[in-house]
């Protein structure tokens, strides 16, 4: 698979990442844990060398099921893990309560090397910001890090275009992962320039807007407790409804490209910049195929103005969290 390199870092991944978030976390139940291993497994026969996951996923089991799976590749694949919230009494983080002091940065990398069974974490994301921690501690915290041998490269998640700047005026910073697709665009106005200006690569998550763009959800879809998207405010069946139109656009280019949505919205996404490495989360074999298939298809100039021409009139309903 074409590789792509992120920003200035020298850090080279495949074109396309494997989100794995899911595979533990904010989804129904899917699989036994040796399926999720072997899933991991084909992707790398597939190419993908970039892997996604967090401390807080699962909490801890998406790491581990990512260690476990990528052993065998140790020094073949990149994975990023990500650290930044605070405990609870049972000492699991918890999302929306961010812990960004440098303490438990450390502690994080310890016990995160550990969970992914390599001697240094490749890519090491602040998740969310912490307004507790002047983002300066967190760079040099990484710094620090990176100077002892245990974490390779520092990204940020989220974070502001001034947060991205002070950062990097510390420890240059690798990667920044926001969301960013056809129906989340809010990062192209500040941050992307902020990127490219830096030279650092952007990591977009939920590439696929969590399913939706594929096409294949509709107002019938039912969500588990489980999933995320059944709090969503844009996978109410109202709002899912309401934004068919994406869907129509994404139906029509894939018409003519001989495509499928998935795909047109990923090759959206890959034509935007050279350094910019979606990372789409799947846990079914055929559509990891489809979504691979991405990386080949060609939008032309024409192509890419039709698309924001349209989806720029569209507006989409629901807030994203
Ligand atoms: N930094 C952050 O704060 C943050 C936040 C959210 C996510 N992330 C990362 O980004 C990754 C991806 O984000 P995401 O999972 O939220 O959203 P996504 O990649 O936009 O969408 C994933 C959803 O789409 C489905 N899907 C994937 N390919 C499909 C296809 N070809 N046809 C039909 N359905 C398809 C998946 O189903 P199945 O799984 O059932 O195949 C899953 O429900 C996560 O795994 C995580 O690593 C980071």
């Amino acid at each position: 698979m074409e590789k792509r390199k992120l920003g200035n870092s020298g850090l080279e991944v495949s074109a396309l990442g494997l989100g794995c978030m899911r595979m533990s976390f904010g989804d129904s139940p899917i699989g036994d844990h040796q399926d999720m291993v072997d899933f991991i497994r084909k992707s790398v026969e597939r190419g993908v060398t970039f892997f996604d996951t967090a401390e807080v996923y699962g909490p801890f089991t998406n790491e581990l099921l990512v260690g476990e799976a990528l052993e065998p590749f140790k020094g073949d694949v990149i994975i990023a893990t990500k650290f930044g919230f605070n405990p609870d009494a049972e000492g699991k983080p918890r999302p929306g309560d961010p812990n960004s002091r440098p303490e438990r940065i450390k502690q994080v990398a310890e016990e995160s090397l550990k969970r992914l069974r390599v001697d240094a974490i490749d890519l090491f994301y602040q998740h969310r910001p912490d307004p507790k921690v002047p983002i300066e501690d967190v760079a040099g915290t990484v710094k620090e890090l990176i100077q002892e041998g245990k974490v390779k490269h520092f990204g940020l998640s989220e974070s502001s275009a001034d947060l991205i700047r002070r950062a990097h005026a510390v420890q240059p910073v690798a990667a920044l992962q926001s969301e960013y697709s056809l129906w989340w665009r809010n990062i192209e106005a500040e941050i992307l320039p902020t990127c490219e200006e830096l030279g650092i690569g952007l990591v977009p998550y939920s590439p696929l807007g969590r399913g939706y763009l594929t096409g294949k959800i509709d107002e019938t879809t039912t969500f588990d407790s489980s999933d995320i998207r059944s709090k969503n405010p844009r996978f109410t069946a109202e709002a899912i409804k309401a934004n068919r139109k994406v869907i129509e656009l994404l139906e029509r280019i894939s018409g003519e490209k001989r495509a499928t949505p998935a795909q047109i919205a990923l090759a959206w996404l890959l034509a935007q910049k050279p350094w910019i490495v979606p990372i789409p989360g799947s846990r079914k074999l055929e559509r990891l195929d489809e979504n691979l298939g991405a990386v080949s298809i060609e939008l032309s100039s024409d192509d890419l103005l039709e698309i924001n021409e349209a989806i720029s009139k569209i507006a989409v309903v629901g807030d994203r969290y």
